[in-house]
């Protein structure tokens, strides 16, 4: 006979797991549902951690080379030892997996190791032969890579970020395709390390979707670290290299805005043009279960898919793919399902882009506030007027702060700069508070410290910004 729960989520990403988490404190007897051995989904195992953990690394190896000079500390030739480097991503990812092993025992999941396949009715069969039963099924599949159709991933040269974030040589060339999120971050670690990166994009910017002051900044600072840009340019094939590097490199064929080709020849060629949903095989088709256009699950404000007791949250729902997204889902649905007002206010979600520096954001781009809103307001300030960051070596970047013209709600705050992934917190305070310009003006914020930039981006919206 089936084991019977009450809910049972299948995938232990940080929608699901945090969902399984949230239903055993509201008293639901959970299953959690992972074929991966390890909990923790991408985001863990191989997305935001190992890749901050490789970020952090690879600033230190270039801090050493670099940075460190100027501040008189006199360092002797300095060595990358990549084994070393990655066995601390790999540890650091085990001990955080591992972390969401001990919070199911905790909150008393049942966590099942095995693939999960719906089977309508609120029955779920596993891959072990066994099967379980629930009154509601949470489907929190996450994503998977977007594979070019000419070129599919043959995980050696033609590289997904999983791939990137375990090479055991650094490239001498590595060419990368998408300057998105991991596109930036990814391109970044091999640079410091040593590739000569080139990322191409067939957008006119990188991260097309942030504001464009930041975009264009962005771009500024990440080619002075050298990484090349190869922008609206169409990769059209990519094939084997004739002159080889080794016998393992590749040539992308890229088609520029003026009609002309160009050839370019990596070792690698890591391929971050998007991800979408993973929805397959797991029996939603089979029952019915409706995807949009685009192949995400549709759900309605609760989280539910057309088909009763089935939802979805998380990466394979529809909305920005990113962790913090999905775990608030997570929350949200469990308290729905215990008839309490579980909620997510998608206006004030931030987001963060973890290259040196950091470049983050939350709320309406300053062309969304445009076509939106119609009469706004900006501030800007730039970090070289901060005294903290110049003291930290951290003068690159500013804040840009976007309000209404005439109430002047916050629209949206943005930032690149050193450590800006913590700073934005504050905005996100403010705007999930409705809070104004004014109210973001007006909190003392300690001297010194960089966050009295954005104070000061605050203050500049009306023109009153104090040092600039
Ligand atoms: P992305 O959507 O950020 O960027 C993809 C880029 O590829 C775009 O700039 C697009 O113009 C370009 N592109 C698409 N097709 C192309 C083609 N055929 N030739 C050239 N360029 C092409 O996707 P990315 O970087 O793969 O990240 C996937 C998801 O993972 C994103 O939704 C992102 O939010 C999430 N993520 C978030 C992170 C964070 O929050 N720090 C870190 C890594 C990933």
């Amino acid at each position: 006979m089936a084991e019977q729960f009450d809910v049972c989520v299948v995938g232990a990403g940080p929608a699901g797991y945090v969902c399984a988490i949230r239903a055993a404190q509201l008293g639901f007897k959970v299953c959690l549902v992972e074929k991966r051995g390890a909990l923790g989904g991408t985001c863990l195992n191989v997305g935001c951690i190992p890749s901050k953990a490789m970020l952090e690394s690879s600033h230190h190896y270039l801090e050493a080379q670099e940075g460190l000079a100027k501040h008189g500390v006199e360092v002797g030739q300095v060595k990358l030892d990549l084994g070393v480097m990655l066995a601390r991503k790999d540890s650091v990812v085990k001990q955080l997996t591992g972390g969401i092993g001990m919070l199911m025992k905790k909150n008393k999941v049942t966590v099942k190791n095995a693939w999960g396949t719906l089977k309508g009715n609120g029955v779920v069969a596993l891959d072990d032969g066994s099967q379980l039963s629930a009154t509601h099924i949470v489907v929190a599949a996450g994503s998977v890579p977007v594979e070019l159709p000419f070129a599919k991933f043959d995980h050696e040269v033609v590289i997904d970020s999983t791939d990137a974030l375990g090479l055991e040589k650094v490239p001498e060339r590595m060419v990368v395709i998408g300057a998105g999120v991991i596109g930036l971050e990814m391109g970044s670690v091999w640079k410091r390390l040593g590739s000569e990166v080139t990322v191409v994009d067939v957008a006119t910017r990188p991260v097309a979707i942030m504001d464009e002051d930041l975009s264009r900044e962005a771009q500024k600072l990440f080619e002075k670290q050298g990484l090349k840009f190869l922008l609206e340019a169409k990769v059209k094939k990519i094939r084997n290299s004739e002159l080889g590097i080794g016998n393992s490199g590749a040539v992308v064929e890229v088609e520029l805005p003026n009609g002309f080709s160009k050839e370019l020849e990596g070792d690698k060629v890591l391929v971050a043009v998007g991800r979408k949903p993973a929805t397959k095989g797991m029996g939603l088709e089979e029952i019915g279960v409706a995807l949009d256009e685009r192949g995400f699950i549709k759900v309605d404000a609760h989280y539910a898919t057309n088909v009763p007791g089935v939802y979805a949250i998380g990466d394979c729902a529809p909305g920005p793919m990113l962790a913090h997204k999905g775990e608030e889902e997570g929350v949200a649905l469990a308290e729905v399902l215990a008839g309490q007002a579980g909620h997510v206010n998608y206006a004030a979600i931030p987001w963060v882009v973890y290259t040196h520096p950091e470049i983050a954001g939350v709320g309406m781009t300053e062309a969304e506030a445009r076509a939106k809103v119609g009469d706004y307001k900006v501030g800007k300030f730039k970090f070289v007027a901060n005294g903290r960051a110049l003291a930290a070596d951290a003068s690159e970047g500013f804040v840009k702060v976007i309000a209404r013209k005439d109430n002047d709600e916050l629209l949206g705050v943005h930032m690149i700069g050193h450590n800006v992934s913590e700073m934005v917190a504050e905005a996100v305070a403010v705007m999930e508070f409705k809070g104004s310009a004014e109210d973001l003006a007006r909190i003392v914020h300690a001297h010194p410290t960089m966050t009295e930039a954005v104070k000061e981006a605050a203050l500049a919206v009306d023109g009153r910004a104090i040092h600039s």
